[in-house]
């Protein structure tokens, strides 16, 4: 693991379609976390430009890394299109879903290199999602995969280690298993985390940041703990403080 100091870990997630809130959100956490991430509810309401407009006011000097989170899944040709469209955006973390394949993944990771080098900026870390950590082995049953969602999530993590890829995204309880079969250099990003005594809101299966981290955790990604507190600023400083106590 590179020696990343605990603030540059937290990852912090502006759920929120409202430009003008994640910009604020961003402006009040500059400086206090290693990035933002921005997915799908934003992307979609907002465009490329309002994720230009979030980075922009996160500091008046160099904006703060970007996680988008957009979870591409399509054909080949498709995904590296997508892949091709948002690295104008200099993302420094961007994901797909392990599931779309070995190909999906291979061509989508040559799509990122190749226009990072186009655009003179560095490739951004492709990261893929194995199991959604919303679907249980019913569910997984239910659209034909057989296969317990625990063996699911070890054969996709190695399947995206395979092409390429720098890592998966995780929930907690699966970071020793993937770290056994995939590795100290393999990147894992972990949402589901909770400081002791926050409100779990919708999440099920949560960590303390300091146990995530110890458990191998590269970066934790953090939403309503830190964009639901009075002080947003502080509640990301106390994350990081307490991981590093
Ligand atoms: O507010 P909270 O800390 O629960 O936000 C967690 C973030 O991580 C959200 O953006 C959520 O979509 C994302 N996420 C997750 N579980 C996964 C994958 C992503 O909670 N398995």
């Amino acid at each position: 693991m590179t020696n990343l100091k605990p603030r540059d870990r937290i990852l912090v997630a502006l759920d929120t379609p409202d430009g003008a809130r994640a910009g604020d959100l961003s402006r009040a956490l500059g400086g206090y976390v290693g990035g933002i991430k921005l997915g799908l509810e934003f992307f979609n309401a907002n465009g490329p430009q309002g994720v230009r407009d979030v980075a922009q006011a996160a500091s008046e000097g160099a904006p703060p890394p970007l996680f988008l989170d957009l979870k591409f899944h399509d054909i080949p040709n498709t995904v590296a299109g997508a892949v091709r469209s948002v690295m104008p955006l200099a993302p420094a973390i961007l994901n797909v879903h392990a599931a779309g394949g070995l190909v999906m993944m291979t061509t989508a990771l040559e799509a990122a290199t190749e226009e990072a080098a186009h655009l003179g900026i560095a490739r951004p870390m492709l990261i893929a999602v194995t199991v959604l950590t919303s679907l249980d082995d019913d569910d997984l049953a239910a659209v034909g995969q057989a296969t317990p969602a625990r063996d699911q999530v070890l054969r996709l993590a190695a399947l995206t280690q395979k092409a390429g890829l720098d890592g998966v995204v995780c929930s907690a309880k699966e970071i020793a298993a993937i770290r056994a079969e995939c590795g100290p250099d393999f990147k894992l990003i972990v949402p589901g985390i909770r400081p002791a005594g926050a409100a779990l809101g919708d999440q099920k299966r949560v960590m303390t940041p300091k146990q995530a981290i110890a458990e191998g955790a590269d970066y934790l990604v953090i939403g309503r703990p830190i964009t639901g507190a009075d002080d947003p600023a502080a509640a990301a400083a106390a994350i990081a403080a307490e991981v590093e106590a």
